[in-house]
């Protein structure tokens, strides 16, 4: 059993409608228009299909060959800035607002907080193949920077580190001007509760929200007949802007998909780190009580032998994959249900 709190948010997503300004919005989409060739959020994750799918924990079908269909949606994403830093001069004075800092200050009733990362999501007409998830956490000591995912995952579901957690909080801005799909469902009573979602049309709205705590996923969107992933469409498949408000799926630079504005869902995800008071905040920066990796992997160790989990202590524990396998499946935890107007998709 997982412990019951460790995805209970610290209050249900709020959502605020006109999160950013006319010339705020201007110099966002202007970033997104002109600097990049973004990638696939796989992409910037996994370097090849049977990584993925090694992380996924999905079998390939019965012939053996992995399907990227049944993993992978047109979603693209740039960073615009992370570890507190802005990446765009044009950005700074957004990625540094109170208005996006204070939301989450108040949600943990935090006396100070500081921005952590900013990025956005372009999807393209995408099947819902998201059954639920959550953002990666920190903890004092170990954080992205020095540890790798799974184990983050499995140290997030186990319930046994939030002493040492730092708080965090998301802005999540959606784009959706349509009423096909393209929700966010999220569970605020934990992954056996029961599901609520949030409908489009999103314009500028922005959901306030815990979702390092909290399973949630963005819905399946766009036309329904435009769901097929493009022919070619691969991790290296990248997005640049075309024309005035359209999208071109590229290739290297042969065009294999054009999206039109209305047929695309954006989002905005903004994240801070929030501090109770002054020595929370020290703690966390003078680093005078971090969680260490030998600590980390003690303690699940300990609670492994607690749970009665028969497992042979490893001497290389990041390499293992027999004890790695043990761990994963010790502390899976996912939602069950999904609302009736937002199913769980199979790939087609
Ligand atoms: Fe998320």
């Amino acid at each position: 059993m997982i412990a019951s709190d460790a995805f209970i948010p610290v209050v249900p997503p709020r959502l605020i409608q006109g999160v950013y300004s006319d010339p705020e919005l201007e110099r966002l989409f202007r970033v997104l228009r002109t600097e990049g060739r973004w990638p696939l959020i796989a992409g910037l994750y996994f370097r090849s299909v049977d990584e993925l799918l090694a992380v996924s924990g999905r079998a390939p079908d019965t012939a053996g060959a992995a399907r990227l269909e049944d993993f992978l949606t047109p979603a693209f994403r740039g960073i615009l800035g992370n570890n507190g830093l802005c990446y765009h001069d044009d950005l700074h004075e957004i990625f540094y607002s109170r208005k996006l800092l204070d939301p989450v200050k108040q949600m943990h009733g935090a006396r100070y907080g500081a921005p952590y990362l900013f990025q956005f999501n372009i999807q393209g007409p995408s099947r819902g193949l998201d059954g639920g998830h959550f953002d990666g956490r920190s903890w004092r000591g170990m954080d992205p920077t020095n540890t790798p995912a799974w184990l983050m995952s499995v140290m997030a579901k186990s319930g046994l580190f939030d002493a040492w957690a730092v708080k965090a909080g998301q802005v999540i801005t959606y784009f959706y001007d349509s009423s096909i799909d393209g929700g966010f469902t999220y569970w605020p009573d934990g992954p056996d509760g029961e599901p609520r979602r949030l409908a489009p049309p999103f314009w500028n709205s922005g959901i306030v929200t815990d979702n390092q705590r909290m399973f949630h996923r963005g819905e399946a969107c766009g036309p329904r007949d435009r769901r097929d992933l493009p022919d070619g469409f691969g991790l290296e498949s990248r997005l640049r802007a075309a024309g005035e408000t359209g999208w071109d799926v590229v290739n290297d630079d042969r065009v294999i998909a054009h999206y039109g504005a209305e047929e695309i869902r954006l989002l905005f995800h903004y994240s801070a780190h929030v501090f109770e008071d002054m020595s929370d905040l020290k703690r966390y920066f003078d680093h005078t009580d971090d969680l260490t990796l030998e600590r980390a992997l003690n303690m699940l160790m300990d609670d492994l032998r607690a749970r009665g989990v028969p497992f042979e202590e490893p001497s290389d524990p990041l390499q293992d994959s027999a004890f790695i396998g043990t761990l994963s499946k010790t502390y899976a935890v996912s939602p069950s249900r999904f609302p009736p107007q937002a199913p769980l998709d199979s790939a087609a």
